[in-house]
């Protein structure tokens, strides 16, 4: 491992920062950095990678031009503008925050860390990204690009992750931060992270390559050194989707919790030991006193999450009028026409089945669809 001494910082830093100038992406927050416009962009680039993100941000902007409207709209409108994004709490948090702001901040997001980092889903590396691009304040922001970047800078011979390693990152960074321009010393780490330090690293375009102990060691494919990661937790679920002519039954979420308050076709977790089929009847049964009939399989999906690897069976079954009156009923339920299911709110791998049942032809035999 290498350490920065107090001349060699400032100069990696200048090399850095005459590169960013000219090679930086024109991405729709780089033009007036304004507070709100940084927070929304930062929230969603933890979910998604940036030519995505920019997509998801610019319809954002669109619907919810300011931190007014988003405190204003629906709870609906808002999951609906970040479905498959994933992690629907975020969404949520954004709405929550957005209430304090115009409560308590006259509709301004603050600028002290103190303040930021009490509003809902905001936590230290949001905090930092805002304090630093948004107010250009001099503070370290470090996401996965600058983990990498340092990884191979310093020659780290531990993953980037651990402790000693994140203050060491955090040490030389903050020596390296040109003040006044953490701002783009911040964006320089992230951009050089992105596209030339990725991955596969493409040494001979970057900009500090003079300065990179894992290039001089001939290391810079094997940092950084990968986390110990645990295995991802199995899941397995099956979901019914119950149609009675041209409708199907959905039930809401809970607030709480995982794709909290989004749509989705009613369903259970079961084990290996159950089967598929039998686990749908039970579940039917128990939660809705429903006999349906004509049940056939119509896909699987694999969908990764957090820590987990879930493997949803999607089953069609027909509810005759009786068990639909029934289904009518249930407060946590609601019947749409299937042409209406591309409005809801849903979490991704239902979203992958209802497009499919959104249009005019169900399809009849069982596909595989992956979202990993
Ligand atoms: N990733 C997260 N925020 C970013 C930014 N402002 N620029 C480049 N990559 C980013």
């Amino acid at each position: 491992m290498k350490l920065f001494d107090n001349n060699e910082a400032p100069q990696c830093a200048a090399a850095l920062l005459d590169w960013f100038a000219h090679a930086m992406r024109p991405l729709p927050w780089r033009t007036t950095y304004h507070p709100y416009e940084v927070w929304i962009s930062e929230i969603m680039l933890q979910q998604t990678q940036m030519e995505r993100g920019v997509r998801y941000f610019q319809n954002w902007m669109e619907r919810f031009p300011d931190i007014a409207a988003v405190a204003a709209a629906s709870e609906e409108d808002v999951l609906h503008a970040w479905e498959g994004l994933g992690y629907y709490r975020r969404a949520r948090f954004i709405q929550k925050a957005a209430n304090i702001i115009m409560e308590q901040y006259g509709g301004k997001l603050p600028d002290t860390p103190e303040a930021l980092g009490s509003l809902p889903g905001l936590g230290d590396y949001t905090v930092a990204a805002i304090l630093s691009i948004a107010f250009n304040q001099d503070v370290l922001c470090i996401d996965a690009n600058v983990e990498r970047v340092f990884a191979r800078l310093l020659n780290l011979e531990e993953s980037p992750r651990t402790t000693a390693m994140t203050g060491i990152i955090r040490e030389q960074g903050m020596l390296m931060l040109p003040r006044g321009r953490a701002r783009l010393y911040n964006q320089a780490l992230m951009e050089l992270g992105a596209l030339i330090c990725g991955k596969n690293p493409k040494c001979s375009f970057c900009p500090i390559k003079s300065f990179c102990e894992s290039r001089r060691l001939g290391l810079e494919h094997e940092r950084p050194v990968p986390e110990q990661k645990p295995e991802r937790i199995a899941v397995l679920a099956v979901h019914a989707i119950l149609m009675n002519k041209e409708n199907v039954f959905l039930v809401k979420r809970a607030a709480e919790g995982l794709w909290g308050g989004l749509w989705e076709f009613p369903g259970t977790e079961y084990t290996a030991e159950t089967s598929s089929e039998k686990a749908v009847q039970d579940m039917l049964r128990e939660k809705f006193g429903v006999r349906a009939s004509g049940m056939k399989c119509v896909g699987t999906v694999r969908h990764n999450y957090t820590k987990h690897k879930l493997r949803a069976t999607f089953y069609e079954l027909t509810c005759p009028d009786d068990c639909w009156q029934r289904l009518s009923e249930q407060e946590s339920g609601m019947i749409v026409n299937r042409s209406e299911l591309s409005t809801l709110a849903m979490p991704a791998h239902h979203r992958k089945m209802a497009g499919r049942y959104a249009e005019k032809n169900i399809p009849p035999e069982a596909k595989q669809l992956s979202l990993i």
